[in-house]
């Protein structure tokens, strides 16, 4: 043992001078992004969002994220009773939409096919499963990424014709993260070492949109119900913890019938037409409830920066009939007051720079090193004598950043990810050309309503929306290319309606955390530094996390320490007329021989 210590010792100091801090750049060399191709992705076609067509549907996804070094090979396949089990490879920055058809529709329980991957020059192997089972939520598919430390789970194809997806980042040397589980929230803190010195603009964050509308609160008497209006599953705590760094907070004041004057209180509110005579939409949560819960997060994770921009500011009656109420210098002081409530507000910011153009460093340094909460105000903050901020308490006017909020306005995933992508790679990161702003991509859908209510907005954003994400978003970015904010409704949610902390799952957060550490690190003049996730042990990690290598089903219950031979999907015998990813038919059943 002690020979063994030392050997380590020697080899360590052995590899800091060879590779160690005087080496410590980013060199275009070392590049490991791939531009190989994949093959194109598939959209869910619009009819199979009704549920009784997206029944019968036997096609589906599974997508797999590559933001690591290393190639994602695939060794080997075999699949029973599918007409197509195309799955491949996964270069190194790419994602790639593998295919599954079953053959004929339902009640065939056997129908079953495994694909067996290694991270490439490693060690690390993983396997994904698709299996068919009698009963309710019968296609499912299972990651098993016990081969890497990392877990297994269980997911529910979310519709007809839909993907699951599976992200994967880190290194051999750094460690990997996948996102079957969420991991700490303060991701930001955690990777300091590697964002500090990074520009607000040379970050990647998830964002959520109409972010308070995690419920309905009937506040004002309208048609808003939660098919066509609520747009998130989880408070703003859990968006929070969910990665969330952007909210599109959108505030009003609530006034009786008969009495203009009289507040009865701050709401998130979503609306057709804050100004409108005619106001159609709902409350979601209170000021009070979202103070309550940035407070409870920013306790809990100190050292983040969070942005809170909020829209319309203005009032509206119970019966919001009349047009709205413009808030005077009164109701604006009662507003900030409450806004003075919520805990690492950054005062007095340096306002002659774009907030964009500071340094991560800069606010993530701020109030003792816990970060800031920046709230931007967008609102109809247009009086004579009102403000429209107010820096010594940490509220800003959003004009304080330089910001391209790009809103596609489409109804289908097919027409808004083109458009959105087309938008990001507009502009280069780094070098002589780049890109001056801070770029917000909506990756939503807006449907009309009668679409949402008959659909509803979760549907529209579970099945089409945000699994395009993960393949049409991800292929669409390169180290030069991507937007610094990517908006989603129902952040978190894969499975419809399952909304507890522990049912969501980790496909943006592990996107966001791998786009800093993996995609924006190859790109040397947004990182000096050599890459995070090829340097050894020197990145800095504030506490090592448990490792957990359980099993999560699809019906939610969790195992945290499993019998190790417990592989969910798997089968125990491969049938006669099994085909294997080289072409070769089983003619008579054998043992599964990767038992
Ligand atoms: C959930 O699924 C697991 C595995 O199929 C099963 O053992 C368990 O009994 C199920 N739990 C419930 C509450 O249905
Ligand atoms: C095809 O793959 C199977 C399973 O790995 C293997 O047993 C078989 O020998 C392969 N066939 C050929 C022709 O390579
Ligand atoms: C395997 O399936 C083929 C085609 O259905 C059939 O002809 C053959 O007899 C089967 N073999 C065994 C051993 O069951």
């Amino acid at each position: 043992m002690r020979t063994f210590g030392l050997l380590a010792v020697l080899a360590s100091c052995a590899w800091l001078l060879v590779s160690g801090q005087t080496d410590d750049v980013c060199k275009a060399q070392d590049r490991t992004y791939s531009t190989d191709a994949v093959p194109a992705g598939s959209y869910q076609p619009y009819d199979k969002l009704n549920p009784v067509v997206g029944m019968l549907s036997t096609k589906f996804y599974v997508t797999v994220v590559n933001l690591t070094p290393h190639r994602i090979k695939l060794e080997s396949t075999h699949s029973y009773q599918m007409d197509v089990f195309d799955f491949g490879d996964v270069p190194q920055g790419r994602a790639r939409q593998n295919a599954v058809k079953y053959r004929g529709s339902w009640s065939t329980k056997d129908d079953a096919g495994e694909a067996y991957y290694r991270i490439d020059g490693t060690d690390k192997k993983f396997a994904l499963r698709v299996k068919s089972y009698s009963g309710s939520d019968p296609r499912r598919v299972v990651f098993d990424l016990s081969g890497m430390g990392l877990g297994q789970r269980e997911y529910v194809f979310p519709g007809g014709d839909t993907a699951v997806s599976l992200v994967i980042t880190g290194s051999n040397r750094f460690g990997f993260q996948a996102s079957l589980r969420h991991g700490p929230g303060n991701w930001m803190r955690k990777m300091y070492d590697v964002i500090g010195d990074r520009l607000v603009r040379h970050l990647i964050m998830p964002g959520t949109h109409d972010a308070g509308m995690s419920k309905i609160t009937n506040k004002i008497t309208s048609i808003g119900s939660e098919q066509n209006t609520q747009n998130q599953g989880v408070n703003i705590y859990d968006q929070l913890r969910a990665g969330s760094r952007w909210f599109d907070l959108r505030i009003g004041s609530i006034h009786p019938n008969d009495n203009a004057a009289k507040n009865n209180g701050f709401w998130v509110m979503h609306v057709n037409d804050e100004l409108g005579t005619l106001a159609i939409g709902n409350t979601g949560e209170s000021l009070d409830e979202v103070i309550s819960e940035i407070n409870r997060f920013t306790s809990e994770n100190p050292g983040e920066i969070v942005f809170f921009t909020m829209r319309y500011l203005v009032g509206r009656y119970e019966l919001p009939d009349r047009g709205p109420i413009m808030w005077n210098a009164g109701v604006v002081n009662d507003f900030f007051s409450k806004l003075r409530a919520i805990n690492n507000r950054c005062l007095n910011l340096d306002t002659s720079t774009g907030f964009q153009n500071q340094k991560a460093s800069y606010f993530m340094d701020q109030n003792e090193g816990k970060g800031c909460v920046i709230m931007l105000l967008n609102g109809h903050l247009d009086g004579g004598g009102v403000p429209r901020e107010s820096p010594g308490d940490g509220i800003y006017d959003k004009g304080r950043m330089d910001i391209n909020d790009h809103w596609s306005d489409k109804m289908q995933a097919v027409d808004m990810a083109p458009d959105q992508v087309r938008n990001w790679r507009s502009a280069a990161r780094g070098g002589a050309s780049d890109y001056g702003n801070f770029m917000i991509a909506q990756w939503l859908v807006t449907p009309d309503a009668l679409a949402s209510t008959a659909y509803s907005l979760q549907n529209f954003a579970i099945q089409p929306t945000n699994p395009s994400l993960y393949w049409a978003g991800v292929n669409g970015m390169d180290p030069e290319h991507w937007p610094n904010v990517l908006l989603v409704d129902y952040i978190g949610v894969q499975q419809r309606g399952q909304w507890a902390w522990d049912r969501l799952s980790a496909e943006i957060y592990t996107l966001a955390v791998g786009m800093n550490l993996y995609m924006a690190s190859e790109n040397c003049d947004v990182n000096k530094r050599r890459p995070p996730l090829l340097r050894r042990g020197e990145v800095a990690v504030e506490e090592e996390e448990a490792p957990w290598n359980g099993i999560i089903f699809a019906n939610g219950t969790t195992l945290d320490n499993p019998p190790p031979t417990l592989h969910p999907g798997r089968a125990a015998m491969l049938r006669n007329g099994t085909v294997f990813g080289n072409g070769t038919v089983l003619e008579r059943s054998i043992p599964n021989p990767w038992l």
